[in-house]
């Protein structure tokens, strides 16, 4: 017999990751597996490419015994000696899940396949054809058995190989293991970071403040100048935690002594230990850099300072401390807790070591630092708004908001130009647009109503109402009274869907070229990576660049 052992440690995870390549288990996975644990549990793995603990991996029967991580050969040794004599013998007992009255019979199976098919369109938007294809092998497995199994495996894996869309998933795989690599600026070693503290207790504040508790597990100050605020940082930091609880991700008694590293204050008492200060106060000049110089006269001269702003320029910040050399950029994106990309950004001037140590600290929690130069919005909001703005534009031309939400998502974005601003801010979207038209001028001209919806308190999902109508935070549709009050027509029926998507994406990839030309990221694979990590561009298109590089110079001057 064959018998599958786990470790009980919390790094092993276990699944088919193979659909996030664009292919499929095939060499035997898409046959055995559903044959072991079952059809609906194999498929929610093989669909997902989604990996499980060493304890679920037990529990769903793909191992036979979770032994324990510190004792695991003596444990193994163990559980070979015992099962020796069984030689030949049965299996060890497992729920026998193909009893399941669902899996057994024709129709139930029937049923299960064509919910699993229904679901994977509505995910992939028929975008990714490897999960699809990995439903019907899994159904010739069981139907036709092994045999005929493991053949339309293997054709299927030739098959879904050959396509863009698993070589463009190849391509960002590449680039997410190279950007591992990547150590920031040449010419200084990384500090070590014992210490944090964190400036500010709102949305970004408490969620930092959690990530470094919950990732790298040390001492966390939280300041703020706001008592309400700081209650709010810790509830939010606790909500976090909770979400991982009921996900099994982490232990209660585990949760407890993470929340106790936060620790919630008004002053800078204590700041003289800090290794690393991550600030993330109101989007206000003059109060950042007065708080920047206040900070640098509790810290040591060794502490980073690192600023989270999303659009002002970290020189400017810096600009009223002693040491302006240890200031550094650390732009996380919203929500922290999920949203996998940081920019760090180095200021002119900059000491490398200060910025190492804020690349590696990225790391360390978990995140992909990206190194982006000191410019107006950086890299991903500045291609951003460039994008949004042209819905706007779209919008004024008479088309409506749940068609340039559509053409994005069909085209792949987890999110629209419309929805996205709203989940922003409409407030935050409109004051960021200003300050980076001031900084590029004609090149992203603005439509004259565009203060009009924040004015009239329509700031997006957190006010209730913005291009949408929300209940509570969950988006419900389009509001068509945003039109009169922004003085538009929406009369562009069944518009073309493709050329829509093609008038939001290209003035992002004009605007990417220029990025290159600036070098505001070392290299086009930066930019595909940081824009897919930072925004959910879609991955199977391989990368905005490549994108582009996949239509021809040629096609895109002339679309443009
Ligand atoms: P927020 O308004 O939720 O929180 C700001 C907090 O700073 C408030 O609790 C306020 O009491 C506190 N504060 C104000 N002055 C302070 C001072 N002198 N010392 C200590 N705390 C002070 O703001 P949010 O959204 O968390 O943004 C914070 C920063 O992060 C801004 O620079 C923003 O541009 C940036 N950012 C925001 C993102 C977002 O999606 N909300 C995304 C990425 C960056």
């Amino acid at each position: 017999s064959t018998y599958r052992l786990v470790a009980n440690r919390k790094e092993v995870r276990i699944g088919l990751p193979e659909v996030r390549l664009g292919i499929l288990p095939g060499w035997g996975g898409s046959t055995r597996l559903p044959r072991t644990i079952g059809i609906a549990e194999a498929l929610d793995l093989i669909l997902t490419g989604k990996t499980v603990s060493a304890r679920r991996a037990w529990k769903l029967g793909l191992a036979d015994a979770l032994l324990p991580d510190a004792r695991f050969l003596d444990e193994v040794r163990s559980f070979a000696l015992a099962h020796l004599d069984r030689r030949g013998g049965e299996e060890p007992a497992r729920p026998d899940f193909k009893e399941l009255l669902l899996e057994r019979n024709p129709l139930g199976r029937k049923i299960l396949f064509d919910q699993a098919r229904k679901k994977t369109l509505e995910q992939t938007r028929g975008q990714y054809p490897a999960p699809l294809r990995a439903i019907e092998v899994v159904r010739v497995g069981i139907e036709d058995g092994p045999r005929a199994g493991f053949d339309a495996e293997a054709r299927a894996v030739a098959e879904l190989a050959t396509s863009r869309t698993a070589k463009n998933l190849l391509h960002v795989f590449k680039l997410t293991e190279e950007a591992k690599k990547e150590k920031g600026l040449p010419g200084g070693e990384p500090r070590p970071v014992a210490s944090v503290a964190v400036l500010g207790a709102g949305v970004m504040g408490g969620g930092i403040a959690q990530l470094v508790a919950a990732e790298a597990g040390i001492p966390v100050r939280m300041k703020d100048v706001d008592e309400k605020a700081l209650a709010s940082g810790m509830a939010h930091a606790a909500q976090v935690f909770d979400r991982a609880l009921r996900r099994r991700r982490i232990e209660r008694p585990e949760v407890k002594r993470r929340m106790s590293l936060i620790l919630p204050t008004l002053s800078y008492a204590g700041f003289e230990r800090v290794d690393l200060v991550i600030e993330a106060i109101v989007e206000k000049l003059p109060v950042k850099q007065q708080v920047f110089a206040e900070t640098a006269s509790h810290t040591a001269e060794r502490t980073v300072l690192a600023s989270n702003t999303s659009s002002l320029s970290i020189a400017a910040i810096g600009a009223t401390t002693p040491h302006p050399e240890r200031v550094a950029g650390m732009h996380f994106f919203n929500p922290v807790h999920r949203m996998p990309l940081v920019e760090v950004i180095a200021p002119e001037g900059a000491d490398p070591a200060a910025v190492n140590t804020v690349f590696a600290f990225a790391r360390r929690l978990g995140k992909t630092p990206v190194l982006v130069r000191d410019t107006p919005g950086f890299l991903v909001n500045r291609l951003l708004m460039f994008y949004s703005t042209e819905a706007l534009w779209l919008l004024d031309e008479g088309h409506r908001i749940e068609d340039l939400d559509r053409a994005m998502t069909d085209w792949g974005m987890p999110l629209g130009p419309m929805a996205l601003t709203d989940e922003v801010g409409i407030d935050v979207a409109v004051k960021v647009a200003h300050i980076l038209r001031d900084a590029f001028g004609q090149r992203l001209p603005l439509p004259p109503w565009l203060d009009r919806l924040s004015l009239e308190g329509r700031l997006g999902t957190k006010s209730g109402s913005g291009f949408y109508r929300y209940d509570g935070r969950e988006r419900k549709d389009p509001d068509p009274a945003v039109y009169g009050l922004l003085g538009l027509e929406p009369k562009i029926d069944r518009p073309d869907t493709a050329r829509l998507a093609d008038r939001m994406v290209l003035p992002m990839v004009n605007e990417a070229a220029r990025c290159l030309d600036e070098k505001v990221v070392a290299s086009p694979a930066d930019l595909d990576l940081a824009l897919i990590l930072g925004t959910g561009f879609p991955p199977f298109r391989g990368g905005l660049c490549r994108w582009a590089d996949h239509q021809g110079l040629p096609t895109l001057v002339a679309a443009l």
